[in-house]
């Protein structure tokens, strides 16, 4: 069965992703908007049990508020965690019972339900590895491929009706219904905005030069003392910028004399046909994430799957989409429909942007 393969693939690799390093970090808060990385394994667990096991057949560990993401405070998670020892008994009891229940044969999950997993553990995984560079953890760099092409280089994408989202078992709640949009013809970058360029931006006085900014992004700008971007690496003028808030995103387009583009105009250039392969899927798709104008709001027709508080409960004007992917997003989250969402003054995340015009 193809699901059971892709949980343990995965499973691989977030062993692989938390194996190494000081364990002391499991425990150790990154950033105040991160949890530990020991509550990601046991909250990895929780939700795999959550959803794929029944009640009666549930390992637990310890108080079951303490892994849900509405449970205890972040800054509290590493004190009232277990040792990486239990962590990873957990994990692993779960594990040999989910198994256990989809080799019998007589019960398969909904297939969405299965695909919702996998990509809830991806998920988690990205944002261990986040807290992993942000604890220097083992100290790499982002290992970012330079950008094909000149800065100038666009896709030209006529007006016209086009197909958005995706209706297949492994789309996420917020990917669904698929449906047509009409939209005006625009350009936009066929890559992730440079280290290079954004420089241009820096040396201009970008980060102290409130005319290139939102109200709001200047008003959080100044609570700040912020001189470039959180995972700069000096000396690579070619490397996709990577560790931006969409704040300082806008505020480089707005430099440029471009825009970013809504989420609609970012998928529909990465499906249409001709697309130079720099852009698309086999390029750089998967660098870092990129933000969108766009607030994350439902599609027409949505139903909110699993439960309401995956996607439904972020509808609330204060979450901006990302698409793309980064290098650690696996590939049951990488595709051109997925929906990434952060508020945006979130930075410590691995993304970028690209910039767009109307035509
Ligand atoms: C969409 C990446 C912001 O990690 O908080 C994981 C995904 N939702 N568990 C997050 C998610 C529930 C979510 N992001
Ligand atoms: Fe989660």
């Amino acid at each position: 069965m193809d699901l059971i393969r892709d949980l343990q693939a995965c499973r691989a690799a977030t062993l692989d992703l938390v194996g190494q390093g000081d364990p002391e970090l499991w425990f150790t808060q990154p950033h105040p908007q991160l949890s530990p990385i020991g509550w990601h394994v046991g909250h990895i667990a929780y939700t795999e049990a959550l959803w794929l096991l029944p009640e009666a057949g549930r390992p637990a560990l310890g108080n079951p508020a303490l892994f849900r993401a509405d449970g205890l405070p972040k800054a509290e998670r590493g004190e009232a965690l277990p040792s990486a020892a239990t962590l990873l008994t957990y994990l692993a009891e779960v594990r040999t019972a989910v198994l256990h229940r989809l080799q019998q044969g007589n019960w398969a999950p909904e297939a969405r339900v299965g695909h919702f997993i996998l990509q809830h553990e991806s998920q988690h995984a990205e944002t261990m590895a986040l807290a992993r560079q942000l604890l220097r953890w083992p100290g790499e760099q982002p290992p970012l491929k330079p950008v094909p092409g000149g800065e100038a280089e666009a896709l030209e994408i006529p007006a016209g009706q086009y197909g958005i989202g995706y209706d297949g078992a492994e789309a996420l709640d917020n990917e669904q219904p698929a449906y047509t949009v009409e939209i005006a013809g625009f350009r936009l970058g066929t890559g992730p905005i440079t280290q290079g360029v954004y420089g241009r931006f820096m040396a201009a006085g970008g980060y102290h030069q409130p005319a290139w900014w939102s109200p709001e992004g200047w008003a959080w700008r100044q609570t700040l003392t912020l001189e470039q971007p959180c995972y700069w690496q000096p000396g690579r003028p070619q490397l996709p910028v990577c560790g931006v808030s969409y704040y300082e995103a806008e505020a480089c387009c707005r430099f440029l004399g471009k825009r970013l583009p809504t989420e609609i105009e970012w998928e529909v250039a990465m499906t249409s046909q001709g697309l130079p392969q720099a852009a698309g899927r086999g390029g750089m798709l998967g660098q870092v994430w990129e933000w969108t104008a766009s607030w994350f709001a439902p599609y027409p027709g949505f139903r909110p799957f699993p439960y309401a508080g995956y996607s439904a409960a972020y509808f609330d004007q204060a979450h901006r989409v990302l698409r793309g992917g980064s290098w650690v997003t696996r590939p049951w989250a990488r595709r051109p429909s997925f929906r990434n969402w952060y508020a945006p003054d979130t930075r410590e995340i691995f993304a970028g942007f690209r910039w767009a015009e109307s035509l």
